[in-house]
């Protein structure tokens, strides 16, 4: 095995009330791609930030390039060759794509010591061709979709030139083409002998592509090896200390009577001609790649947007909501897919998250939250999710990434919705907790709840639907039986450019 490029030893991090990191140990190669896996809280985000100087560790030693090293900041990192995608997006959105990518390192005209704004224009635009991505230089980043910022910070880490690329959950807002893209990315950074530290709750992309992992379950050290000698069982045992049976359960398909009924629903630009009906009790899956067009049809159900044309109804009455509030008070609930920027306050408790919607029904002669009961509502449904936080007393944005996700989660579960939205409700959750998840969908379903659940994973739309409408770039096309659809039907209706066929009674 090559040498050793990074050595972590007897790390440990600890946070008021949590030890994010106790003990741990990595060792990273040179042109080797490494697995950093484990449950959501495991401590993963934590050590990335040990490592790119973001947090300054508590104990324990950091070796690179066989010199000890401590980084006091984020560009002490930079400069050393550690440049890490975080898994929160860390741009400026008011900043153009150039801006963002030259943060920190800008390029001066040598003569005149000025800006060279034309040379980092020009230079983004090679950058984001090698990526063969399709964005503007000049485009702020507040305009690009998840997706796109994604592939933005991708190529900013590739315009530094680092020896060790960290990638924490970079997939989780991309699809199909585009994981591919950043696989090909993967394979060449490996081929000129960079180290790159991969952290997914995807096995798949663990098994594609990562030659070696490590697993910590709980701030610690559980063990290393190759991944070409292990498995998915094995190493979710390590992760969880036990193994999982079913990842999607079975619920009773008894459709009640229709709730919902879409009929050509347009909106400019967005989308076009979506029909369907949905009744109590049943798993609506919508697919579709990135860019498809299935947030914004969701969004317009639950009136953040406006359509421009078809009609709705809801219960058998027309319905045009004109704003989340009307469609929150007729029973549609929406959990949506950005969580940091939709649906959490970030610097707000988790007790005052959870209990946002339901503040009413909280509240005492409408005036005050009575506390205790604020306080029963938040623990039911929190540890219904399994939330691993120091309390519910502590902000939002000290949880890990997958646990924020579950606070979004919780929040919603409470509202006892008639229409229960879920749009990518897994993305960034460990396997253990996506199961739960599951099984919490299935159980609104079987209380006779009508469930859309948007997901970019073909196994959890397959598993979890009793139809599929497919769409592709805003059109509809197709609405599949889910017993009936295969993987290589609803993906061949996702890239599809012909409406295909319209099974929807
Ligand atoms: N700034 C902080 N203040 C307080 N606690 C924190 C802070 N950052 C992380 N933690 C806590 O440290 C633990 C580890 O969090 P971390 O983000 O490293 O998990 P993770 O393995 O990346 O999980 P995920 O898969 O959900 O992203 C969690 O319990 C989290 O709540
Ligand atoms: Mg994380």
């Amino acid at each position: 095995m090559p040498n050793a490029l990074l050595e972590v030893h007897n790390l440990t991090k600890i946070f008021p009330g949590i030890r994010a990191l106790d003990d741990v140990h990595l060792t990273l190669r040179s042109g080797e791609v490494h697995a950093l896996i484990g449950e959501n809280g495991a401590g993963k985000s934590t050590l990335v930030k040990v490592l790119t100087g973001v947090y300054i560790p508590t104990s324990g030693t950091l070796t690179f390039e066989g010199k000890e090293v401590a980084f006091r900041n984020a560009l002490d990192a930079q400069a050393s060759g550690i440049v890490a995608i975080h898994q929160e997006a860390s741009m400026f959105p008011e900043l153009t794509v150039t801006e963002n990518i030259f943060m920190g390192h800008h390029l001066r005209n040598p003569r005149t010591k000025k800006l060279d704004w034309k040379a980092m224009t020009e230079q983004t635009r090679q950058l984001l061709a090698r990526m063969q991505l399709d964005i503007d230089p000049d485009t702020l980043v507040k305009n690009l979709s998840v997706a796109k910022r994604h592939m933005v910070e991708i190529t900013k880490a590739l315009s530094l030139d680092a020896k060790l690329v960290i990638m924490d959950e970079p997939t989780s807002a991309l699809t199909g083409r585009e994981v591919e893209d950043l696989f090909r990315i993967v394979r060449s950074l490996k081929e000129q002998g960079k180290a790159i530290l991969f952290i997914s709750h995807k096995f798949d992309e663990i098994f594609t592509i990562c030659d070696y992992y490590t697993v910590f379950r709980d701030g610690q050290y559980i063990g290393e090896g190759k991944v070409a000698e292990s498995n998915e069982d094995a190493i979710i045992n390590m992760m969880i200390g036990r193994s999982i049976d079913q990842l999607y359960p079975e619920h009773q398909k008894q459709k009640g009577k229709e709730v919902l009924r879409i009929e050509k629903l347009c909106q400019l630009g967005a989308f076009k001609d979506i029909s369907f009906t949905l009744h109590e009790g049943e798993v609506l899956g919508l697919f579709g790649l990135v860019g498809a067009g299935r947030s914004e049809v969701v969004r317009t159900i639950f009136g953040i947007d406006k359509s421009s044309g078809g009609s709705m109804h809801l219960l058998g009455e027309p319905f045009k909501p004109k704003g989340a509030k009307e469609s929150m008070r007729r029973g549609i609930a929406l959990v949506p897919e950005d969580r940091q920027k939709q649906g959490l306050v970030l610097k707000m408790s988790l007790t005052n998250n959870i209990s946002l919607p339901v503040l009413k029904q909280l509240s005492f002669k409408g005036m005050v939250t009575s506390a205790g009961k604020e306080r029963t509502y938040v623990q039911c449904h929190g540890n219904q999710m399994e939330i691993k936080s120091a309390g519910y007393h502590v902000d939002a944005e000290t949880l890990s990434g997958g646990n924020q996700q579950k606070v979004v989660l919780a929040k919603w579960i409470g509202t006892s919705p008639k229409i229960l939205i879920l749009d990518e409700p897994t993305k960034g959750i460990d396997v253990a907790t996506k199961a739960a998840v599951h099984q919490f969908v299935c159980d609104m379903a079987q209380k006779g709840v009508a469930v859309i659940l948007i997901s970019s994973e073909l196994p959890e739309i397959l598993g979890m639907s009793d139809r599929i409408l497919v769409m592709h770039e805003g059109y509809q096309t197709a609405i599949l039986d889910a017993r009936k659809a295969t993987a290589e039907s609803v993906m061949k209706a996702a890239i599809a450019t012909t409406v295909m066929e319209d099974t929807h009674a």
